[in-house]
């Protein structure tokens, strides 16, 4: 990833500002998204839905984010006691979701380039005691910089991967999973998503084409990716059990998995 913040950060942030369930998104978008996002509810832009010229993005967005919340609350209200956004972006969880995540401890980490980003759009925000962990994880190990930031690899714990798999090297991305398990108490879990395009109709390979050829120019190519029966293996070859794997309903993305993960037992030998 160049040293420059993540666009795609800010593009889900908008999906998830219009789509009206994250109440936080808006104050998280710089002027001009948070100035694109007033036009198009006020269907002052193309005058198509916004579901349309997204090729469904935003209720894909949206999905994945619920399904993340979903196994995100499990887990605390299961005793997790640490909770790690990796790859956060300009996730709002810590504020949105701040009465579940009250007694967690909070590491939110990032790219250094969109963790100033972040930083930068959150300080007029109520401080919420999330740990900031700047990090690349394709030339640097997470692990250690959250260990140097206070994470406590005892503590069971549960990491939230969205929206970054696919950005990342497949040799980055098993090694980002191996090194979640070894920072991973017994009882600790996971959730992410993962996209392998091209899995579709060729109708569907056009809409996948053309979004991908719009990351590739916003300097966040897509790199890797899994078909939906490779989730599980994946998951379970880098030390955790899949407890959920989903394709979202509704939306022309069949190669988008979501999936939820425990650590597998530590006695067995993983
Ligand atoms: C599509 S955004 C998702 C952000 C957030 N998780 C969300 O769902 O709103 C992708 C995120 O992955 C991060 N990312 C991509 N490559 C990275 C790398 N090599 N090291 C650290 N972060 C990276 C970007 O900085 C960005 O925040």
């Amino acid at each position: 990833m160049r040293d420059r913040a993540s666009l795609t950060a800010e593009f889900v942030c908008l999906m998830r500002a219009l789509g009206g369930e994250d109440p936080f998104a808006d104050a998280l978008l710089s002027p001009a998204f948070r100035a694109l996002g007033v036009a198009w509810r006020a269907g002052l832009t193309t005058g198509l839905p916004v579901d349309t010229v997204t090729l469904g993005i935003g209720p894909l967005v949206g999905a994945r984010h619920r399904f993340i919340d979903r196994a995100l609350l499990a887990a605390l209200a299961g005793g997790a006691g640490q909770v790690v956004l990796l790859g956060a972006g300009l996730d709002a969880r810590p504020w949105r979701l701040g009465a579940a995540l009250r007694g967690a401890r909070v590491f939110v980490v990032d790219h250094p380039a969109t963790a100033r980003l972040r930083a930068a759009r959150t300080r007029t925000l109520p401080a919420t005691g999330a740990v900031r962990v700047d990090v690349d994880f394709a030339g640097e190990d997470f692990g250690d910089a959250l260990l140097d930031a206070g994470y406590l690899p005892e503590i069971t714990s549960f990491f939230v991967w969205e929206g970054v798999s696919m950005y990342l090297p497949a040799r980055v991305a098993g090694a980002c999973l191996d090194r979640i398990a070894t920072l991973s108490a017994p009882g600790s879990g996971l959730a992410l998503d993962l996209w392998r395009p091209d899995a579709g109709s060729p109708a569907v390979r056009v809409v996948e084409g053309l979004s991908r050829r719009a990351l590739a120019l916003s300097g966040e190519p897509v790199r890797f990716g899994l078909a939906p029966a490779e989730v599980a293996p994946f998951l379970a070859a880098h030390g955790f059990d899949a407890a959920a794997v989903e394709s979202p309903q509704g939306v022309p993305w069949p190669g988008l998995t979501f999936a939820s993960a425990r650590r597998r037992g530590l006695s067995a030998g993983a």
